[in-house]
C-alpha cells in the first residue's frame, strides 16, 4: 500500500517555480503541511524527478496556491505533465498575478496564496522535504471548501 493511500485526505496546492531565466512552471502537490504559525512555515515534499524540484533547487524559490474544491480540474493537468512537455498555466487555463517580494507568480484562482524562500531542503527516500517561509501571503476567500486528495486520481469529499 502506498503512503497516500493510508495517510489522507491531504489539501492539494499548485506550486509554481521558475528557472534561472525566469521561465515558469506550476505542479499539483498534496504532500504538505504547516510547519509554524509565527513566522509561518510551510513544508513540501517533491520528488527529485519533478522539474519543479530542479528549479527550486536552484532559485529556493515558489508560491503555494491552495486549491479550491473548483480546481479539481486545473489540479488534475498540474499532476498530469511535466513543465519540460507543456505550458500548464496555458493547458489549465490559470490565470496569474504577480507576486509581492518572489519571482514566481501566484495563482489568482486560489483562495489562498504564499509568497515563500526557501531555509531547509533534505532527501528523504524518494521525495526532497522542503521547508519554506512565507514571505507573504494572499488571502483572497476566506470561507472555502479545499481540494481533498487521497491518491491517484481520488479527491475524496469532506462527510464522505
Ligand atoms: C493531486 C496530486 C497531488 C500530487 N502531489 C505531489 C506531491 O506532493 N509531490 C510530488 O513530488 N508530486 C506530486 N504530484 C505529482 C506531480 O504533480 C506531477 O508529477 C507533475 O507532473 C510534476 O510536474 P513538473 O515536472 O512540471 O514539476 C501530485 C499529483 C497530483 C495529481
Amino acid at each position: 500500500m502506498r503512503i497516500s493511500e493510508q495517510i489522507f485526505p491531504r489539501v492539494v496546492a499548485l506550486i509554481v517555480s521558475t528557472d534561472e531565466n525566469e521561465k515558469e512552471n506550476v505542479m499539483t502537490a498534496s504532500f504538505l503541511m504547516p510547519v509554524s504559525f509565527n513566522p509561518k512555515y510551510v513544508a513540501l515534499a517533491i520528488a527529485e524527478e519533478r522539474l519543479t524540484f530542479e528549479n527550486i533547487k536552484k532559485t529556493r524559490e515558489f508560491t503555494l496556491n491552495v486549491c479550491s474544491e473548483e480546481m479539481k480540474e486545473k489540479a488534475i493537468i498540474c499532476g498530469s505533465y511535466s513543465g519540460r512537455e507543456k505550458d500548464k498555466f496555458e493547458l489549465a487555463k490559470l490565470e496569474k498575478e504577480k507576486s509581492k517580494v518572489v519571482k514566481p507568480s501566484l495563482i489568482k484562482e486560489a483562495p489562498i496564496s504564499f509568497e515563500c524562500r526557501v531555509e531547509f531542503m533534505k532527501k528523504f527516500g524518494d521525495h526532497w522535504l522542503i521547508v519554506g517561509r512565507v514571505v507573504e501571503e494572499h488571502v483572497r476567500k476566506k470561507e472555502f471548501s479545499p481540494l481533498l486528495h487521497k491518491t491517484g486520481n481520488l479527491f475524496p469529499s469532506l462527510g464522505k
